[in-house]
C-alpha cells in the first residue's frame, strides 16, 4: 500500500504533490520521491524515511516543473532504501507504482536478457523498463504504455512520465485505487481523495482496466486496451479530515473494511495453483530444512499471540508437527526448551515488540531456526529473522488490530500449505483443495462485511452490559479471545474469552440476565458440543448472541441474537467470524464515545518491555 500523486497544468508541480503526499502519508511512510519535468529534461528527489526528510532534501535541491509524479511508499518488495524509493526512471520513462507486480522477476529476466539493467529490488522498476522497452517499437508512448500494462499480472496503479513527451502525463489502474482531480486547465491524480481536495472536488473515480492521458490541457479516459470512454466526474464534499480516512469514521472501521483486500494481496502471487503448493518468496529454507524440524514455538503478544493459537491449530492438524505457542513476555523468562530442531515462528503486526524481539533473539541464541510473520517491511523482527513472510495489509493506524490479524491467519495458512507440501502430509491434491478454499475468503469477507447494520442495531442493544463474555471450541476459541480483547481494548468494557466447554469448571458462575455471551457457534466438527454449551448459557438465564452459520435455524431458535456468517469451512470460518466482532466492539465504542482509535493508556506498538 503506497501513495501516489501527479499533477499537470500551470502551477509549479513540486510543492502540489508534497502537500499530496503528506495526505496520504498513512499509506506508507518508509520513503518517498517526486520527478518533475521541465524543458524535456528529468529530475528526480528520493530518500529514505518519512516525507519530512524528502522535504528537507528538496529544500537544499529543488525541483521545478509544470509536470510531475510523487509516491509515498509502504515497502512490499525491496526494503525501505533510497535507491527502492519511486520514482523509478528506465531510459526516459519514469514511473510512480502503487501495487503489487506478480510476474516481475520473470519479466525483468526477460528484460535483463535484451540488456536492461536494474538498480533496485522493485517490482515497480520493470514497468519502467518494460515501456522503455515498448517504445523502442512504438512511437506512441501511450501505446507503449498500454502494450506494457497487458503483460503485468498483478495489481497496479502507476503514473508515468516519458521525457520525450514532457507535456503527457499518462495514469492507469488495476486492482489499486487512483482517483482523478479536475482543475481549471490543471489535473490531479492521487491514490485518494485527501491528497488534492485542497484543489479540487470535482473528481472522477477511475475503475479496473482504465488508463487516463493527459496532453495539451485535456484529459482522455479510456480502457488500456484503447477503448474510449466517456466519465462523469463526482463532487466531493467530504472535509479534509473524513478524506483521509477515506470517507470513514474512524481509521479502525476503515481498516476493517480493508480486509479483503487485504487478504488479496497477502495471496497475491503467492499461489502455486496446479502444484497445489505457495511460493514465499522470503522464506529461504529448502524443504530438506523444513522437513528437519521437530517442534515449532509461535511467539507472540496481544491480538498476533491469538493468531499464533489459530496457527497451531493448522500446523499440527495438516503437518503433524508438535507445536507450542507462547506469550512472548513469558517465553524468554521461563528457560524454554528450544534447539537447533525448533522452528521459532514470530508474529508481530508492527515488528517492533520489545518482548517479540527479545524472544526471537533469545531463540536464535538457542540455536532454533526462525522466521517472522510480519507487516511492517526491514522491521527490526523482519530484519533480524532469518525469513519472513510479510501480510500484506498495508499501515495498520487504529490501535486496535482488525486487518493485520486477518492477514497472520492467512500467512498461517500458506505457511501450512508450504510446510506440509515439504514435509509430504499435504500432497498436492490436499494442496490445491486448501487454495481453492483460501481463494474464497476475500469475496467472503465482503459479503461478511455487509453485516455492518445489523451489528451496529446489536451494539445499541448490548451496549450497556458490565461484563461480557466470548466462547468458542478448536480454532474459533482464539477467535473468543480476540473478540473479548477488541470490545475491552476499545470501549474499556469487561470481557473474557473461554473455550466453551470451559465454563462448567468455574465460569458458569457469572452468568446471569445481565451478561450477554457471545458463543461462536458456524456448522463445524464441534457445533454439537458448542450448541450443548450454548444451552447451559441459556438455562441460566444468559443472553446469547450467537455467531452462526448462514440460515441456521437451531441455533437462530435458540439464540437471543443472531450475526449469520457465511460459511466456507472449518479451517477459513475464523476469518469470517473475526469481522463480525471487530464491528461489534466497534459500534458499542461509538456509542459509548470512547477514542477508537487511540484507546486509553495504550499504544500502537509496544517498544519497551
Ligand atoms: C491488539 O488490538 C493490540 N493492538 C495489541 O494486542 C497488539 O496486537 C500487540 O501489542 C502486538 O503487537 P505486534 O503485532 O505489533 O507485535
Amino acid at each position: 500500500m503506497c501513495g501516489i500523486v501527479g499533477y499537470i497544468g500551470e502551477q509549479q508541480a513540486t510543492p502540489v504533490i508534497l502537500e499530496g503526499l503528506k495526505k496520504l502519508e498513512y499509506r506508507g511512510y518508509d520513503s518517498a520521491g517526486i520527478a518533475t519535468l521541465s524543458s524535456g529534461e528529468s529530475a528526480i528527489r528520493r530518500s529514505e524515511g518519512k516525507l519530512v526528510n524528502l522535504e528537507n532534501l528538496l529544500r537544499e535541491h529543488p525541483l521545478s516543473g509544470v509536470i510531475g509524479i510523487g509516491h509515498t511508499r509502504w515497502a512490499t518488495h525491496g526494503r525501505p532504501s533510497e535507491i527502492n524509493a519511486h520514482p523509478h526512471k528506465a531510459g526516459p520513462v519514469i514511473v510512480v507504482h502503487n501495487g503489487i507486480i506478480e510476474n516481475y522477476l520473470q519479466l525483468k529476466e526477460q528484460l535483463k536478457q535484451t540488456g536492461h539493467i536494474f538498480k533496485s529490488e522493485t517490482d515497480t522498476e520493470v514497468i519502467a523498463h518494460l515501456i522503455e522497452e515498448k517504445l523502442k517499437t512504438e512511437n506512441g508512448f501511450d501505446i507503449a504504455v498500454r502494450q506494457a500494462l497487458a503483460e503485468l499480472h498483478g495489481a497496479y496503479a502507476v503514473c508515468i512520465l516519458n521525457e520525450k513527451e514532457p507535456g503527457t502525463l499518462i495514469a492507469a489502474k488495476l486492482g489499486s485505487p487512483m482517483v482523478v482531480g479536475l482543475g481549471t486547465g490543471e489535473y490531479f491524480v492521487a491514490s485518494d481523495i485527501p491528497a488534492i481536495l485542497a484543489h479540487t472536488r470535482e473528481m472522477v473515480f477511475m475503475e479496473d482496466g482504465e488508463m487516463a492521458v493527459f496532453s495539451n490541457g485535456e484529459v482522455s479516459f479510456s480502457t488500456i486496451a484503447g477503448e474510449k470512454l466517456n466519465k462523469a466526474a463526482r463532487h466531493i464534499d467530504w472535509s479534509p479530515l473524513m478524506a483521509e480516512k477515506g470517507g470513514y469514521r474512524h481509521f479502525m472501521l476503515k481498516e476493517i473494511h480493508e480486509q479483503p483486500r487485504a487478504v488479496r494481496d497477502t495471496i497475491a502471487g503467492r499461489l502455486l495453483e496446479s502444484d497445489g503448493d505457495v511460493y514465499l518468496e522470503d522464506l529461504p529454507f529448502s524443504d530438506r530444512q523444513l522437513a528437519a524440524v521437530k517442534r515449532i514455538v509461535i511467539i507472540a503478544c496481544g491480538t498476533s499471540w491469538h493468531a499464533a493459537l489459530v496457527g497451531k491449530f493448522y500446523i499440527e492438524g495438516y503437518c503433524r508437527i508438535p507445536v507450542e505457542v507462547d506469550i512472548a513476555s513469558e517465553f524468554r523468562y521461563r528457560n524454554p526448551v528450544i534447539n537447533e530442531s525448533t522452528l521459532a515462528i514470530v508474529i508481530s503486526q508492527s515488528g517492533e515488540t520489545a518482548d517479540t524481539l527479545a524472544a526471537l533473539r533469545e531463540a536464535k541464541s538457542r540455536g532454533a531456526m526462525n522466521m517472522a510473520i510480519c507487516n511492517v517491511v526491514d522491521s527490526s523482527i523482519a530484519r533480524e529473522s532469518s525469513g519472513v513472510i510479510y501480510t500484506h495489509a498495508g499501515p495498520e493506524i487504529g490501535v486496535a488490530s482488525t486487518k493485520a490479524f486477518v492477514t497472520q491467519l492467512t500467512a498461517l495458512y500458506l505457511f501450512t500449505i508450504r510446510l506440509g507440501r515439504a514435509t509430504c502430509s499435504i500432497d498436492s491434491p490436499s494442496g490445491q483443495r486448501m487454495i481453492a478454499a483460501l481463494k474464497k475468503v476475500p469475496a467472503l469477507l465482503e459479503e461478511t462485511l455487509k453485516l455492518n447494520d445489523h451489528v451496529e442495531k446489536l451494539a445499541k442493544k448490548y451496549m450497556n452490559a458490565r461484563d461480557f463474555l466470548y466462547l468458542g471450541r478448536g480454532k474459533n476459541f482464539p477467535i473468543a479471545l480476540e473478540g473479548a480483547l477488541k470490545l475491552k481494548e476499545i470501549s474499556y468494557i469487561h470481557a473474557e474469552g473461554y473455550p466453551a466447554g470451559e465454563m462448567k469448571h468455574g465460569p458458569i458462575a457469572l452468568i446471569d440476565e445481565e451478561v450477554p455471551v457471545v458463543v461462536l457457534v458456524p456448522k463445524n466438527s464441534a457445533f454439537d458440543k458448542t450448541l450443548s454449551n450454548m444451552e447451559e448459557v441459556i438455562a441460566r438465564g444468559g443472553r446469547v448472541i450467537a455467531l452462526c452459520s448462514e440460515g441456521d435455524q437451531e441455533v437462530g431458535n435458540r439464540a437471543e441474537s443472531i450475526i449469520e456468517i457465511p460459511h466456507l469451512n472449518e479451517d477459513l470460518d475464523p476469518l469470517l467470524l473475526s469481522v463480525p466482532l471487530q464491528l461489534l466492539a466497534y459500534h458499542i465504542s461509538v456509542l459509548k464515545g470512547t477514542d477508537v482509535d487511540q484507546p486509553r493508556n495504550l499504544a500502537k506498538s509496544v517498544t519497551v518491555e
